[in-house]
């Protein structure tokens, strides 16, 4: 079987609205592969920032998409694999607000989305993956055998990201966070390149007011393993 026929789960929504666990124990549970899409568009903003490359040069960050030495190294049971950049880890670099932003931001050019397609594409591998994203199911893997788009309120995504920061000991006030939050959705769902909307085809599930658990039992449910 080509590895093309290898099957997708592709699960997009916002962020925030628990798709990152979520497809991690997918992932685990089915024992497929999976791809954070994500952490591409973050590596390239923060290999960009780097490398001295403006945000708004559109031809630099292509290149800089295009040449991303990354590897994903997987972990101990049940933690986010740990990603590489260039030799360093920057696990937890990454996951900062302002990378977070500044991915949202180069996520608007299509020429930068284009330079990751295919990089994207080859994670595609038996027996199947679990693909987390904004575009998983619109674009990057419109065949995929089932679409799950992975909602929830603003103000509970914002309450998620709040305390996990809180936890994190980062300090900061609850509106920021939601503010940021309404302003990365807004730069997502309205960019006219691949913008974040669930697939024709999606089971759209809205995860506000549910545990983790709840949330990973209806993606199941989704998937028809529950
Ligand atoms: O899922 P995340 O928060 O790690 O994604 C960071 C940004 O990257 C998000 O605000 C938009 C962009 N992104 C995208 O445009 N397409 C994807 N498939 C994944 C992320």
């Amino acid at each position: 079987m080509s590895k093309d026929n290898a099957p997708v789960i592709a699960v997009d929504g916002p962020g925030g609205s628990g798709k990152g666990t979520v497809t991690q124990m997918l992932a685990k549970k089915l024992g497929w592969h999976l791809l954070d899409s994500g952490a591409l568009y973050r590596l390239t903003a923060l290999a960009a920032i780097r490398q001295n490359v403006s945000l708004d040069n559109e031809t630099e960050l292509v290149r800089v998409a295009a040449s991303l030495d990354v590897a994903f190294e997987p972990t101990p049971e049940g933690e986010p694999a740990k990603v590489i950049l260039a030799g360093e880890d920057v696990t937890a670099e990454i996951r900062t607000e302002t990378c977070g932003d500044n991915a949202s931001r180069i996520a608007v050019m299509q020429s930068v989305r284009d330079a990751l397609l295919q990089r994207q594409r080859d994670f595609q591998q038996e027996p199947g993956l679990v693909a987390d994203g904004r575009d998983m199911g619109t674009v990057v893997f419109p065949n995929a055998s089932v679409k799950i788009f992975l909602t929830a309120s603003a103000e509970e995504r914002a309450h998620r990201r709040y305390s996990q920061l809180k936890a994190a000991g980062v300090d900061v006030s609850i509106d920021a966070v939601l503010e940021e939050i309404r302003v990365r959705d807004e730069r997502d769902i309205n960019r006219s390149a691949a913008p974040l909307k669930p697939a024709d085809d999606a089971q759209v599930i809205d995860s506000t007011g549910l545990s983790i658990k709840e949330v990973l039992s209806r993606c199941l449910a989704a998937v028809g393993q529950a």
